[in-house]
């Protein structure tokens, strides 16, 4: 469907030409004076030098045209030159009427799909997930919602991190804990347990205890990158060990990442490209786009019109290990091969964007891509705390992830049972669907490449531009038409039967509502959700605002009732599509 504003452009173009202007000067916006009007039209002030007129003669003469416009019930000359509008309430009923009769409420998909892969979540195994990978899962996933329902085609990838030195840490202290496992003895030919040598509690246990170590003994360290050698190299038991771990790591992320919501097409991990370094690197060396600089291979990756220094990128380090970066530029090596994107996406913390720069510029030096292939990156912020530093636990540590979602929810139980009798369990079942609609929100609303603070306190409240918030306006609609339906309504029956709205705050939360296609669009031209926060949230405004204005139950006018029934049902239908593609839902009650 064509966006409102546009159709009242072409309205208001089509008065500039037809009083003998052009017609690029009728381009509406928004009202800056909402007190005034809704709209507003300021070309006749652009036209006034072309014309050597006064605007206000251009405004007057364009306003007489729109003297029986279907479109504006008022269209008025203002001095020095505004034109300011408003709509004719037809014309916004009838609107809604189409939004509501189409199946994404106005959204065009995109004319040109395309196949994108996101890489987020990047967790990486053996280290326990903290709340630095918590933006990555959440911005990713409401990115890839937004992406399809535009129509495009979309993969998301967690890019594990499976394969640098954590791996070798844990390995070479089970190493020490228990030299009796069979992993470890190089002689051993028979088959490996099908039992995991450890379990996740040890496993995270584990890793901060050798990276600690590590730190402090040089010796310690050295058997540790010895283990991940032997683990890159391929010595069986090694592959074994590191098959377990993955293993006991992955069951425990899939629980996280289904209790926020987030899923991904591919698990693959650093290690699924190993194989492909050797290969890559030589027809990098081939094409004449490697050289060795102090013993290490590097890319050059400077350009001339740079203003900052942009060091190269190393392939292979001087002893011949590959880096974090060779396994990216690997993964677009396998990524191209595999799913032929026509554009991958990188949600990753904005600390990583020169490293990207680097990691682009080498792909498209050594053409490990296509021309046409765009790489993009989409760094996000810090989460902090009340101090403004990066969120710490109580006792200065990094909050765990799974702790912070317990907080979340801790805190919504809390305030759900302080509002109203109810059972434990089902306070709890409530608090876990708005806690995650309180994290989610609260995340999403800011621009991801802005820091941010966590709130516990903010985000769970029920009032202000919050998830609980938007869930409890859900709710208010869905109580106002079960009491409908309760009182012999039939909401099916009338929900396409919209008209033309009766009072102000009816039609201001129509035109709330005919936002959602430019919103929905931009966010995704933009990678940015929370654009649909915003929306959301005006959405919800008006909507309470209509309902304190409205007895929308006591009226006794049926067919006026069936109306405001019908734009109820559409509100709640585009709110809950709308947290839908930021990855969260309503309850039934709160
Ligand atoms: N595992 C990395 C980290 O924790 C994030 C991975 C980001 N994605 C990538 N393709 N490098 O910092």
């Amino acid at each position: 469907m064509k966006k409102l504003l546009d159709l009242i452009s072409d309205e208001m173009m089509q008065a500039f030409e037809q009083a003998g202007y052009d017609r690029a000067l009728g381009k509406v916006t928004l009202s800056n004076r909402p007190d005034l009007c809704e709209y507003q039209c300021n070309g006749a002030m652009a036209g006034a030098k072309q014309y050597k007129k006064a605007p206000i003669m251009i405004a007057k003469d364009v306003a007489a045209k729109l003297a029986d416009s279907t479109v504006f019930a008022k269209a008025e000359a203002v001095a020095p030159g505004f034109l300011n509008l408003t709509l004719e309430r037809e014309f916004v009923g009838d609107y809604l009427k189409k939004m509501r009769a189409d199946a994404k409420f106005g959204v065009e998909e995109s004319k040109n799909p395309a196949k994108i892969v996101i890489d987020y979540g990047g967790p990486n195994i053996a280290k326990a997930l903290h709340v630095g990978h918590l933006r990555s899962a959440i911005i990713g996933e409401s990115v890839k919602r937004i992406a399809r329902y535009m129509g495009h085609t979309v993969v998301g990838d967690i890019h594990m991190g499976d394969w640098g030195q954590p791996m070798g840490l844990v390995m070479n202290e089970l190493r020490l804990r228990k030299p009796e496992l069979v992993y470890f003895d190089e002689n051993y030919h028979g088959e490996y347990p099908t039992e995991p040598p450890l379990t996740i509690s040890e496993l995270e246990e584990i890793y901060p205890f050798a990276s600690k170590r590590s730190k402090e003994d040089e010796a310690y360290k050295a058997d540790a990158m010895a283990c991940t050698y032997k683990l890159q190299s391929g010595v069986p038991g090694y592959r074994a060990l590191w098959k377990h771990i993955i293993a006991v790591s992955v069951t425990d992320l899939k629980k996280i990442y289904e209790k926020l919501n987030v899923t991904f097409d591919l698990w693959n991990g650093e290690s699924a490209v190993h194989d492909m370094i050797p290969g890559m690197v030589e027809a990098m060396k081939e094409g004449g786009y490697a050289h060795l600089s102090e013993g290490a291979l590097v890319v050059d990756v400077k350009e001339e019109t740079d203003t900052k220094e942009i060091p190269p990128c190393i392939m292979l380090k001087s002893d011949g290990a590959a880096l974090y970066n060779t396994t990216d530029l690997a993964t677009i090596k396998m990524r191209m091969e595999t799913e032929q994107p026509d554009r991958i996406l990188y949600v990753v913390d904005k600390r990583q964007e020169l490293y990207f720069e680097q990691i682009f510029r080498c792909a498209r030096k050594t053409k490990l891509v296509q021309e046409d292939t765009e790489l993009k990156f989409l760094g996000f912020g810090t989460m902090n705390g009340a101090d403004g530093k990066p969120f710490k636990t109580r006792e200065g540590g990094v909050m765990r992830l799974e702790n912070l979602i317990r907080e979340i929810n801790d805190e919504m139980f809390r305030k759900i049972k302080e509002s109203r009798e109810t059972s434990d369990e089902e306070a709890a079942a409530t608090a876990q669907v708005v806690g995650l609609a309180a994290l989610k929100y609260g995340d999403l609303s800011n621009q991801a490449s802005k820091d941010y603070i966590f709130d516990i306190d903010r985000f769970t409240s029920s009032e202000g531009d919050t998830g609980p918030y938007i869930l409890y306006t859900i709710v208010r609609i869905k109580s106002i038409l079960a009491k409908y339906a309760e009182n012999g309504g039939d909401v099916q029956a009338v929900s396409a039967d919209i008209k033309a709205p009766v009072n102000d705050s009816e039609k201001q939360l129509m035109m709330a509502l005919a936002k959602y296609n430019a919103s929905v669009e931009a966010a995704c031209d933009e990678y940015a959700p929370h654009k649909i926060c915003a929306y959301i949230y005006d959405l919800a405004n008006a909507f309470n605002h209509f309902y304190h204005e409205t007895k929308i139950l006591a009226e006794e006018d049926t067919s006026k009732k069936a109306g405001w029934i019908a734009l109820l049902t559409l509100t709640r239908d585009v709110l809950e599509t709308a947290i839908d593609l930021l990855g969260f839902s309503a309850p039934e009650r709160m």
